[in-house]
Parts: C-alpha cells; structure tokens; sequence
C-alpha cells in the first residue's frame, strides 16, 4: 500500500460514529425493494461493501412515512414494522462486518406522479401547487402538510435510532423536496417558507431541528446538499463563498453534523480563485467534517468520454483525491458507481489491486449483486 493510500483507510471518529475507513458508499437508489421491503437480496447487497473496506454506508433513498415521499417503483419504504424488519436485518449484517450505516431519508416532492405506488391517487407534493388541465398533479404544500413532513422525517430518525442504524443522512439534494424548498424558481411562496434564501431554507432548518429534538444530541446527521439538480445539471443555488456560508450556517446551527457535498466531478473548483471544491468550501466556512463525492474510481475511457461529451475539466485520478485528502479539503469520500460495479473496489484500492477493479458498465445498473 503506498503511503497516500493510508489516508483512505484512516478510522474517522465523529461522536459516536467510529469509521474503519474514509470511504463511503455513495447513496444509490436500486428500485429492487418490491412492496416498500428490503429483502434478502438487498441485505446481501450491502453487507458485500461492509465487508470490502466501506467504512460507511448511505443507504439508497428510503421513503419517509407520508403519502407523497416515493415517486419511484421498488424503492424501499423507512416505515411499517416489514420494510423495518428488513432494514433491521440489513444493519445487522452490516455490523456483523464491523461497518456502520446510515438510511437516506427521502421525500422527492413534485417529482412525483399521479399513478406511482403506495397510493396511486396521491399527486406530488411540492412547494407550489401545479395544474395540468385543471387537475391538481402537485398540490402545494400547507403549512400543515409542511409540519406532517417534518414530523414524518423525525419519526424516521428515531426508528432509524431504535434498529440500530449509525446515525441518519437527510436528503436535502438533486430536486428533490427538500431542494425544491431552497430553489427560487420551484419556491415562490409569499409565506414564511419563501423569499430569499434564509426563507427558502426555513423548511430544512426546521426538519433538521425536529431531527435532532427526536434523536438526541450525539446521534450523527449528515445532510446532503447540492448545487446542480437532476433537472438542470448546470444549475446552481450560490453563487460565492460568502452565501455558500450564509446558507450553511442556519443548517450547521440545528443540528447537521456532516454536510454531504454532492459533486458529479470531485476535482472541480466550486468558485473562481481557489481550487477547493464544494465539500472543501463547506468544511472551511461551517468548521464541519464534510463527504466529497463525484466521480471517484471511474476508468480513464469511461471519465475521456464525458471529457468529450460534456466538456469538463481534465479527470484528475485517485492521486489527486488523495492529494486533497491529505490537505484535509474534506473528511470522508463517497463512491458511487464504482462501488455499485465493483463491490470490492475498495480493499482492491487498498491493497494496490487497482488492475483488478471491474470497470464501470452501464449494465451493472440494471443489477444488484
Ligand atoms: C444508480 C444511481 C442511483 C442514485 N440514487 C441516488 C439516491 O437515491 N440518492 C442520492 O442522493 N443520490 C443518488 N445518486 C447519486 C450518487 O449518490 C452519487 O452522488 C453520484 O452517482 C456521483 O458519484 P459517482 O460518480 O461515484 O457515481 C444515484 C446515482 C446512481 C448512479
């Protein structure tokens, strides 16, 4: 093992939270948790990456108990006494390996759409209400809705407390409700919920205080936030350092203990004049350990086509991970795709295996193993 890849395979200790390793699965939703419940297969799944150097797991997205969280066939429920059962026996594996997990916690909003399990007839919920011809396909969300949500994502917290979990990961990215909050152009409520960014914040501040109240003060609360969305992969919700750290702060003050920086390349500068990237300038302006992510473990053919295709900065490779690894530009790295291929990919890293690494297949998407 060379001695930059040590910095990988370091123990993380936050709190309670004590991590073998840096490396962190990268939440990834898999739609194989038919009926809401994580089987066997799913329990199999993630105990093969607690066994393989993941220091820790993030769950795929798992729907909070309100009618409108899940907007996707086969993705598992965080609620009910079976998907509990079944996320029960997930983290027992885990554990029986020595690594930790924490469920992603997810409510997509407006994404949703009429027809979608549990309850068909349940359009999506987001910020504001949309029509399409006269028929409500978003209802906007009432300030009651708003408190039935965030009790929703507390009661989340503390079943994910009671089986055993490592602590709980909010999902506050990507274009989702949560996200769709803090977006000017999905928000434009006149109520408290509205307004500038402060305002626009208001519903995750609040959701992440009623966390906390729920789980105590030394249970782990990691949020992930991002500047792009899945709609809009340019997007970007700051524009300066200055108002990435007004941003930050209102959700570092309630209760957020890591902030999870969801990045599609790690080694992109997130503003001109520094090369730190998102999850760099999140631990510099909040004082918080950070997750970087994006990209990470990827072939060279498969990141050359997206330098073609996409236009982005030239790849800079596990070294220039671990170069700002070393720097502490962040704590933790998550890893996402390669990891979904390979579910050894990271003792193989440790162990200087890198030429036995599975490179990345789009049809490694299409299966759970
Ligand atoms: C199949 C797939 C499913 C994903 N599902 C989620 C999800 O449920 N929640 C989330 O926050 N991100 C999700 N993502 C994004 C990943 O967590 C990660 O940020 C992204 O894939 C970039 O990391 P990578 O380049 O290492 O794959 C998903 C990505 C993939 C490829």
């Amino acid at each position: 093992m060379s001695a930059s890849v040590d910095a990988l395979f370091e123990p993380f200790r936050l709190g309670s939270l004590n991590l073998s390793s840096r490396v962190v699965m990268a939440p990834m939703t898999r739609s194989f948790s038919p009926g809401g419940v994580p089987g066997d297969q799913v329990v199999e799944y993630y105990r093969r990456r607690a066994a393989a150097g993941v220091g820790l797991i993030v769950t795929e997205g798992t729907t909070v108990n309100h009618a409108a969280a899940n907007g996707y066939p086969h993705v598992p429920r965080f609620y009910g006494e079976d998907a509990l059962a079944g996320w029960k026996r997930v983290v027992d594996a885990v554990h029986g390996e020595g690594g930790k997990i924490v469920p992603q916690l997810w409510h997509v909003g407006n994404v949703r759409r009429l027809g979608t399990e549990p309850d068909a007839s349940v359009p999506g919920y987001g910020p504001m209400e949309k029509l399409k011809d006269g028929q409500e396909v978003v209802h906007g969300m009432t300030e009651q809705d708003i408190a039935e949500v965030i009790a929703a994502f507390a009661q989340a917290a503390r079943d994910a407390q009671a089986i055993g979990m490592d602590g709980v990961e909010i999902h506050g990215a990507h274009g989702y409700l949560i996200d769709q909050f803090f977006w000017e152009g999905s928000n434009q409520r006149s109520d408290a919920y509205g307004g500038d960014l402060a305002g626009r914040s208001r519903f995750a501040v609040e959701l992440v205080q009623a966390v906390r109240a729920a789980v105590g003060p030394d249970y782990p609360i990691i949020f992930r936030f991002s500047q792009w969305k899945q709609q809009d992969y340019s997007a970007r919700l700051v524009q300066t350092p200055e108002a990435l750290g007004e941003f930050l702060a209102p959700l570092a003050a309630a209760g957020v203990d890591i902030f999870h920086c969801s990045t599609r390349r790690f080694w992109e500068p997130e503003f001109e004049g520094s090369a730190l990237n998102l999850a760099g300038w999140t631990r510099k302006l909040t004082g918080k350990p950070t997750i970087t992510v994006g990209s990470v473990g990827l072939d060279d053919e498969f990141l050359a086509f997206m330098v073609k295709t996409d236009k982005v900065a030239q790849p800079a490779g596990i070294e220039g991970l671990l170069e700002r690894l070393n720097r502490d530009e962040f704590d933790l790295v998550a890893v996402g795709r390669a990891l979904l291929v390979d579910p050894d990919w990271a003792v193989k890293v440790r162990d200087g295996r890198q030429g036995d690494i599975l490179p990345f297949s789009r049809e490694a998407l299409t299966q759970l193993v």
